[in-house]
């Protein structure tokens, strides 16, 4: 039977959500006001938690057993949570409406935001240090790398530069690829590597998340131009108004979902070798492209 990956979603957020209060407990000590809200604010929002809930599963798939990987499950999404706040400001793309409920900047002010967002990083890094994994060197510089200058950050700064720039395909997988996927892959990387996965099992993880969150980005920027702000929880029709790199932008709409359900066939077959425990993100890929939100 196919698991139902909504359903399972949302019953992986509540069981993190019940992480966060005494993960932070050590390090949220003497957190000035509005610092400690407006962080909060971003991080308890109802996201899909779909990167720490691929941490974990990745760390089951590779065979990890001693030790919870809560920490470095909410690491990512500290991380990820710091891109959204980021993301919105009136000098990025200027959104209004994030998770629902007013970004950051329209709550705290643009100073508190990005200073949200710089704690947020700062707590991802911590929050991964927390325990001994044996391959903590590599899962830090793993963390770096996705985030830095060549993953997410550089990514984003493609973003901005391409909204003066033509649509192109080359372009728009560059973009993609850093400001999206690799922090997907990197979620994937760190469960294979706090497991110690063998090198075959990391690199089909690895594989599997390349491709899902390339999906992950073109369902986006499908969603930006179709889906419903209630829904979605954030503003739509932006990206055409900014003239963003999209892959509508590039190949229109048609071409776009078979591209999308393309890569969702190659992160189904990177998932060949593992047998039916490997069925939630089977079910995952597909939803991926036909989410809502
Ligand atoms: C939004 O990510 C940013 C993108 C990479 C498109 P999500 O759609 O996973 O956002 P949340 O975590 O559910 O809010
Ligand atoms: C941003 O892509 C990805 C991030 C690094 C946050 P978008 O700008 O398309 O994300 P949304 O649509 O605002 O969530
Ligand atoms: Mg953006
Ligand atoms: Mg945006
Ligand atoms: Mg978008």
């Amino acid at each position: 039977m196919v698991p139902d990956i909504q359903q399972q979603l949302a019953d992986y957020s509540a069981t993190l959500n019940n992480q966060l209060a005494p993960l932070l407990s050590a390090s949220k000590i003497n957190v000035p006001e509005p610092l400690h809200t407006a962080v909060l604010y971003s991080l308890q929002a109802p996201g899909k938690r779909l990167r720490p809930y691929l941490v974990e599963r990745s760390y089951a798939l590779a065979g990890g057993r001693h030790y919870s990987p809560h920490s470095i499950a909410w690491a990512v999404e500290c991380a990820h949570v710091f891109t959204l706040i980021h993301d919105d400001l009136p000098c990025m793309d200027d959104a209004q409406l994030r998770r629902g409920q007013p970004a950051n900047h329209r709550v705290f002010g643009e100073a508190m935001a990005v200073l949200a967002g710089d704690a947020l990083l700062a707590l991802a890094f911590e929050l991964l240090a927390r325990q001994e994994w044996s391959r903590n060197r590599e899962m830090t510089a793993e963390l770096a790398g996705a985030i830095g200058w060549s993953g997410v950050i550089g990514g984003q700064v493609a973003d901005l530069q391409g909204e003066r720039q033509a649509p192109a395909l080359d372009l728009v997988n560059y973009i993609h690829q850093q400001k999206t996927a690799r922090l997907i892959v990197c979620a994937l990387r760190l469960g294979a590597l706090a497991a110690d996965a063998p090198v075959q099992v990391f690199n089909k993880l690895e594989e599997y998340g390349w491709a899902l969150g390339m999906a992950f980005q073109i369902t986006d920027d499908l969603l930006d131009e179709t889906g419903a702000p209630g829904a979605l929880g954030k503003d739509t029709r932006r990206d055409a108004a900014r003239a963003k790199q999209t892959y509508p932008a590039v190949m229109g709409r048609e071409a776009s979902i078979h591209q999308g359900q393309e890569l969702i066939q190659q992160a189904t077959l990177a998932l060949a070798d593992f047998g039916p425990e490997a069925e939630d993100l089977r079910s995952l890929a597909q939803y991926i492209m036909n989410r809502t939100n």
